[in-house]
C-alpha cells in the first residue's frame, strides 16, 4: 500500500459513471490541504503531497468521464507569502508532475497546460513548462486540457490583458471604440479554453480568492466542507450532479 494510500484509507476509486451529461470545463480551488496536515499531526507540505496525489486521481476520472477542461488552483500571486519552505516544496510538487507529465503525456492523450504569470518562476520550471506545452501543442484540439494554474491571480490576469490592449491601440493596432468582450477574453490566459461551467471550493471556504474572476461570469458554485486532500471521485460526482440539477438561464428567463 503507497503512502497516499494509508493516507485515503485505502480507498479504491470506483468505476467512472459515464450515463449523464458532464460540463464541458470544472476548475477547482484546490484548499484545505494545510488543515488535512494539521488534522494529522503531519507538516504542512504532507498536505500539500497529498492534494498533488488527489489533483492525479481526479484529473484522470475527469478525462474518463468526458469533461473536456480540468482546471485547478495551485499557487496563486498570493502564495509567494508563505514560508520558503513551503514554497520550495510547492515547487517541487510542480517540477515531478511536469517531469511525469512530460513523459505520459501523448500516451495518456490529456494536454497539460500551465496558467499565470511564469515569468517570476525559476528558470528550469520555466524549461520545463515550455517543454511540456510544445507536447502539448501537438495533441491537437480534441485533446482533454488539465490546467494548472500557477503564480495565477485574477486581477492580475485582468490587468495584463488591459495594459496588452493599451499597447495594441496605442500603436494603432487596436480601436478603443470597438472593443469587445472576446476581445479581453483572447488576452487572457484562458484564451484557448472556454469559460469554466462549474467551479468547485472544498474546505468550506465560501470566497473565490481571485481566481477566474473574468471567465466565471456565468460559472455555478459548488462548495463542500470536504477538505482537497480526501477529495474523491465520489465528491466529483456528487458536485457534477448537484449542477445538472440547476437551471443555467444566463441572464434570460
Ligand atoms: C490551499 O490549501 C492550497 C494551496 C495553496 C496549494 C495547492 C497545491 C497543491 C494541492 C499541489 C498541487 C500540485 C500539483 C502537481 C497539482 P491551504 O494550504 O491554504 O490549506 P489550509 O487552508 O487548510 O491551510
Amino acid at each position: 500500500m503507497g503512502i497516499f494510500d494509508w493516507a485515503k484509507g485505502g480507498k479504491k476509486p470506483k468505476a467512472a459513471q459515464t450515463d449523464r451529461p458532464v460540463p464541458r470545463h470544472i476548475a477547482v480551488i484546490m484548499d484545505g490541504n494545510g488543515r488535512w496536515a494539521k488534522k494529522r499531526g503531519l507538516p504542512r507540505q504532507m498536505g500539500h503531497k497529498t492534494g498533488a496525489e488527489t489533483f492525479r486521481t481526479i484529473a484522470t476520472y475527469c478525462r474518463d468521464i468526458g469533461v473536456k477542461y480540468f482546471t485547478v488552483y495551485a499557487f496563486s500571486t498570493e502564495n509567494w507569502k508563505r514560508p520558503q519552505d513551503e514554497v520550495d516544496a510547492l515547487m517541487n510538487l510542480f517540477r515531478a508532475y511536469l517531469t511525469e507529465a512530460a513523459e505520459t503525456m501523448v500516451a495518456r492523450g490529456v494536454a497539460v497546460r500551465i496558467i499565470g504569470d511564469l515569468s517570476v518562476l525559476p528558470d528550469d520550471l520555466k524549461q520545463q513548462i515550455a517543454d511540456v506545452h510544445a507536447l502539448a501543442d501537438t495533441l491537437g484540439p480534441d485533446a482533454a486540457t488539465a490546467s494548472l494554474c500557477i503564480n495565477y491571480g485574477g486581477r492580475d490576469e485582468i490587468k495584463n490583458a488591459v495594459r496588452a490592449i493599451a499597447r495594441e491601440a496605442a500603436e494603432g493596432r487596436l480601436d478603443p471604440e470597438t472593443i469587445t468582450e472576446d476581445d479581453i477574453s483572447a488576452r487572457l490566459y484562458t484564451a484557448r479554453m472556454p469559460d469554466p461551467d462549474l467551479i468547485i471550493r472544498p474546505s468550506g471556504e465560501i470566497r473565490i480568492s481571485n481566481f477566474l474572476l473574468w471567465q466565471s461570469a456565468y460559472a455555478e458554485y459548488y462548495f463542500t466542507d470536504v477538505l482537497w486532500p480526501d477529495f474523491s471521485t465520489a465528491d466529483m460526482d456528487a458536485a457534477i450532479d448537484d449542477f445538472n440539477r440547476r437551471n443555467r438561464r444566463f441572464g434570460g428567463v
